[in-house]
């Protein structure tokens, strides 16, 4: 069954308005946000948080402002998506209180990793999407899971890179490749994400809401970068079933999109059909054969083509690929 019962969509000018009175909220949550990961001790997050150097970037190039400024146009209603599918996932698992304390803490967080290199609200939605295809497909073959455990799958694909937050932002907006000190840089964000969804899940705890299924999710942003076939991922290098269900279907999902979207280090997305090729070339290596197979079985219905083609098309120049210009100036 589909969990994103999705309705259909409100008028635009309501969600428009939803999503900036939205954005204004974050901004309102996010100095006691930084106040916990702060004591935490989550390296990184505030210097993200007030960096606002990639508006003068050494990278951004004049040819970028037309995109930007097409990509700025749906912003606040695409936040309000956000907001309800996260509200929607969370009252599957979690009681009301839970759902809104939830969101409170950890949208606001989702909002500083898009803060740090804008993209990632965008990156983070489509894995969710993608995973949503998959498990609706692996429950129509049997290979089923409740529905409070697909809901924190999606949760957990939703905020996969919430790490990105403590990579500092000059790091994060280097368009090509990375040196190797850039890299080790970048691939600590899955330990990030789990110590800042730990803090953030303690200080839900430490004022009286647990919330159920955190480990799923931690799990999610810790292990995604994991290979199924060997030991070549990160952090661990685990390998196979050592790797959580849900870790590596937020893997796979997360390397659809990598593949098949313009993000800012690579201009030069694949199509669907050659991201298709490369899913299975990488089959039992990167990724789980039988995640691919489910995956490429689901793409094969006409309707489920559809979406994703629409998904894929969303990705080009989209509000989520904006910087937050309207949040930063409004500081
Ligand atoms: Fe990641
Ligand atoms: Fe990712």
């Amino acid at each position: 069954m589909a969990i994103l019962q999705r309705l259909p969509a409100p008028d635009p000018k309501a969600l428009e308005a939803r999503g900036r009175a939205i954005s204004d909220h974050f901004v309102t949550r996010m100095e006691p946000i930084i106040n916990i990961l702060e004591a935490k001790q989550i390296p990184g997050v505030r210097e993200n948080t007030n960096d606002k150097t990639w508006l003068t970037d050494r990278n951004a190039k004049a040819e970028d402002s037309e995109f930007l400024s097409d990509a700025m146009k749906g912003r606040p209603s695409f936040l309000a998506r956000i907001d309800d599918d996260f509200r929607a996932l969370g009252r599957v698992i979690w009681d009301e209180r839970a759902v809104s304390a939830a969101a409170d803490l950890l949208l606001p967080l989702l909002d500083v990793s898009e803060r740090t290199c804008f993209g990632y609200y965008g990156h983070q939605y489509r894995t969710m999407q993608y995973a949503e295809i998959l498990l609706n497909k692996r429950s129509m073959s049997n290979r089923s899971m409740t529905d409070a455990e697909q809901a924190a799958q999606l949760l957990g694909a939703l905020m996969h890179d919430i790490g990105k937050a403590a990579v500092p932002g000059e790091v994060l907006r280097i368009k090509g490749k990375l040196s190797d000190p850039e890299k080790e840089l970048v691939n600590l964000h899955p330990s990030h994400g789990k110590s800042i969804l730990l803090a953030a899940f303690a200080s839900l705890a430490e004022a009286g809401t647990h919330i159920a299924y955190g480990d799923v999710i931690i799990d999610i942003a810790f292990s995604h970068h994991e290979r199924y076939g060997d030991t070549g991922g990160y952090p661990l290098g685990i390998r196979g079933t050592e790797i959580s269900v849900g870790a590596r279907i937020t893997g796979f999902c997360d390397a659809m999109d990598s593949m098949t979207t313009n993000r800012i280090y690579d201009r030069h997305p694949k199509t669907f059909k050659q991201a298709k090729i490369e899913a299975v070339r990488k089959l039992n290596k990167h990724f789980n054969g039988t995640i691919v197979v489910d995956f490429l079985r689901a793409a094969k219905t006409n309707e489920v083509t559809k979406i994703i083609l629409d998904i894929i098309k969303s990705a080009g120049a989209m509000p989520e690929q904006a910087p937050q210009r309207d949040l930063i100036q409004s500081k």
